[in-house]
């Protein structure tokens, strides 16, 4: 298959540029500098001539705080182009592999999240997410696979991982909250989800995370122990648990936000999902490495 990503110097794009580097599809990844995707007659003139089979977008305005000053840019990307990315595939008969996110939830409904529970962003990014999800499900209902994803790292970019690992070498003490829980999803798990789902060409909404349940201090601590023992930490310093209501923020987020993966592992049986603890140590393998 010829298949197009967007967004090549994510986390995302990353993992799915390793995971398909042995695999026989024809495969070209494009950047802010080869593409502006906010431009429908730039999409039709840089992508027609490719003829893509598939097109995976993994670009997105992702700095969830920023985005609440910054709304227009975030918009932008993350709900007009994902509305022209949509119309180019619809005209060319391409197959869209899109990414979303746990924040599309309001966060109260204290149980893992079925992909058709009703959504109601509660801050810019969330609400721009949201745009781009109904965008793509009105132009592409036949024709797309729509995969929300959470509280997702990978070796290379910025993420909690990496920020935690800098400021525990750094600082003598942490305050982590404890009061939003989610799954951590390592990136190359979701790589390997989305390109199944362009392989198969898996029409719906799915959800995919690690598997598991922890708060953002489970999340650090977790972070310190195994940093410590694979070498990357020398030492541990006090982490404590806080409220969210300790650590304002300008974006709210939701409280609870597990997503329930039911579907997906029926549509993609082959893609085990794994604790995020697992994967967590895997990935801290690779960055020692
Ligand atoms: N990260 C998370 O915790 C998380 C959680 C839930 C869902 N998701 C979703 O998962 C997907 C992948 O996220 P990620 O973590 O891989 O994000 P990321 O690391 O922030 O990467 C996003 C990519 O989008 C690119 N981009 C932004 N604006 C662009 C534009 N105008 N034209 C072309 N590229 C542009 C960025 O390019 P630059 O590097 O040049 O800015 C970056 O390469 C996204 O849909 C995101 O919403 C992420």
């Amino acid at each position: 298959m010829n298949i197009i990503i967007i967004g090549k110097s994510g986390q995302l794009a990353f993992e799915l540029s390793r995971e398909l580097k042995n695999s026989d599809h024809q495969v070209t990844l494009l950047g802010r500098d080869d593409i502006d995707i906010t431009n429908s007659d730039i999409i039709e003139a840089s992508l027609a001539p490719l003829s893509p089979d598939v097109l995976i977008n993994a670009s997105a305005y992702t700095a969830v705080d920023k985005a609440e000053e910054d709304t227009e840019a975030c918009n932008a990307i993350n709900a007009i182009a994902v509305k022209n990315l949509a119309t180019f595939c619809n005209a060319h008969g391409a197959f869209m592999v899109h990414v979303s996110t746990d924040y599309v939830f309001n966060g109260h409904k204290g149980s893992p999240y079925l992909t058709d529970d009703p959504i109601e962003p509660q801050g810019a990014y969330g609400k721009s997410k949201a745009e781009g999800e109904k965008a793509l499900l009105e132009i592409l209902p036949e024709a797309s696979c729509l995969i929300r994803t959470a509280w997702v790292y990978s070796s290379h970019g910025n993420n909690f991982v990496k920020t935690m690992l800098r400021l525990m070498a750094d600082k003598p003490q942490l305050s982590v909250i404890d009061d939003q829980i989610g799954t951590p999803t390592w990136a190359k798990g979701l790589a390997e989800v989305c390109v199944s789902a362009a392989e198969n060409k898996a029409v719906g909404v799915y959800h995919w995370t690690d598997e598991g349940v922890a708060s953002w201090y489970d999340f650090a601590m977790a972070i310190q122990e195994l940093g410590i023992e694979k070498g990357l930490l020398s030492s541990a310093i006090t982490v404590l648990p806080i409220p969210s209501s300790q650590y304002p923020t300008p974006a709210k987020r939701p409280h609870y936000s597990v997503l329930d993966k039911q579907t997906a592992r029926e549509a993609f049986a082959s893609c085990k999902p794994t604790h995020w603890r697992k994967q967590l140590s895997i990935m801290l393998d690779e960055l020692e490495a």
